[in-house]
């Protein structure tokens, strides 16, 4: 065991034990610009406990830390609060190695562990609102079921008043800092809202029921510690209530223009739409999705109210990169839009009826005509697409 990885104190009995991913950029799908930690904590009350593991590559940087506080073989009984393996994937073998009395988990948990693991022992299974005593202090425990998976589940310790949220209010951020307000608040603020729109957005009914029950646990939160980035350690509340704003849906007076192009053509509509919008007060952000990535359109569609989709068609189809983001967003199930198609075509120009298509199944609502252009947009097409970004600008006013 090395010296190098020290655990880090985030409360008096509870300390900081995982670890830090600085290199990875994609999370399953998402773009992790800025890499990401996985987040276990030590609890050293009589009965020394283990929350959450970390990704199978980063096990010994675990031990290592939990080593710089106790010996692990003193760990009695460990926490599993969700089953996704960047979280589980190191309990086989912290199972091995530690051999604890009992490992907890939701009942989903313990089903999803067993269809994951051939583990060394038995989960124990706790249901919502039970209480594990861990000898000098009580751990209660809360299922949050689909948030974001199944298994999915809470915990608070009532001497640190300290809430273990699992994903629920974390974000993908590698830094040496564990708390916080030691962190540029405009990466707290962007990273926290790209993880939301990325993670968590289709749940956003379930957020706000679950952040109508937090509050009828009665617990008196001190500091909110997830399992990817940073401890909430000042003002925890403040995340909850940018949850509840989120989860809302309720856009602004924005627009993104997403498109992708073969000869610049859909390229200059799409410029040309985002005069239009803008020409009428509204915010807009224009994507070129050659040169974006598919979780920058996400984070970029948490307070649009509208989605402007460009496309040629290729192939009787729409472009890839425009079926990969449309796709993406469909899955995280956005409300409250309206949204328009354009693009180009050379001979059949199915793409507009695609991206149309896929509007609708999102339940954003077509909000302007069309603009489909032949081959090269003369000036006569491009004051349609001014027109039509103005078009859809006028219905977002109205809609918000
Ligand atoms: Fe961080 Fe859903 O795993």
């Amino acid at each position: 065991m090395n010296d190098v990885f020290q655990a880090v104190k985030i409360t008096d009995h509870v300390y900081w034990v995982g670890a830090i991913d600085w290199n990875i950029r994609d999370f399953h799908g998402y773009r992790t610009h800025r890499g990401s930690t996985y987040n276990a904590y030590l609890v050293v009350a009589d009965h020394v406990a283990l929350i959450d593991t970390v990704k199978v590559p980063f096990l010994e940087e675990m031990f290592a830390r939990i080593a710089s506080i106790v010996d692990p073989s003193k760990i009695r009984y460990i926490i599993s609060h969700h089953a996704e393996m960047d979280h589980s994937g190191g309990l086989p073998a912290a199972m091995e190695r530690i051999k604890p009395e009992r490992l907890f988990a939701s009942v989903m948990g313990g089903k999803a562990l067993k269809a994951h693991f051939d583990l060394p022992g038995e989960v124990t299974a706790v249901k919502d609102g039970e209480i594990l005593s861990l000898g000098n202090m009580n751990l209660a425990f809360h299922e949050t079921r689909m948030l974001h998976w199944p298994d999915s589940m809470a915990s608070f310790l009532d001497s640190d008043r300290i809430l273990f949220s699992q994903d629920a209010f974390g974000m993908h951020l590698a830094t040496a800092e564990r708390f916080a307000d030691e962190i540029n608040p405009e990466i707290i603020e962007h990273e926290a809202a790209t993880y939301f729109a990325n993670i968590l957005l289709p749940y956003s009914r379930l957020i706000e029921t679950l952040l109508d029950k937090v509050g009828d646990w009665g617990h008196d939160i001190g500091r909110i510690a997830p399992d990817h980035g940073p401890v909430w350690r000042k003002n925890p509340s403040s995340i909850l209530e940018q949850y509840g704003r989120w989860a809302a849906q309720r856009p602004q007076a924005k627009a993104i223009v997403l498109y992708d192009t073969m000869w610049k053509s859909t390229e200059k509509m799409a410029r040309a739409v985002a005069e239009g919008v803008a020409s009428r007060g509204v915010k807009v952000k224009v994507l070129s999705m050659a040169e974006n990535h598919r979780s920058d359109a996400a984070f970029e569609i948490l307070d649009s109210g509208a989605i402007i989709a460009g496309s040629p068609t290729l192939n009787n189809n729409i472009f890839p990169t425009m079926a990969d983001v449309m796709t993406y967003l469909k899955g995280l199930k956005p409300l409250n839009r309206v949204g328009a198609a354009f693009g180009s075509y050379g001979w059949s120009g199915e793409s507009i009826s695609h991206i149309q298509t896929i509007l609708s199944e999102m339940k954003v609502a077509i909000a302007c005509e069309p603009v489909k252009c032949l081959y090269v947009p003369d000036r006569k097409v491009l004051k349609q697409c001014y027109d039509l970004g103005s078009c859809v600008a006028d219905v977002v006013k109205k809609s918000i």
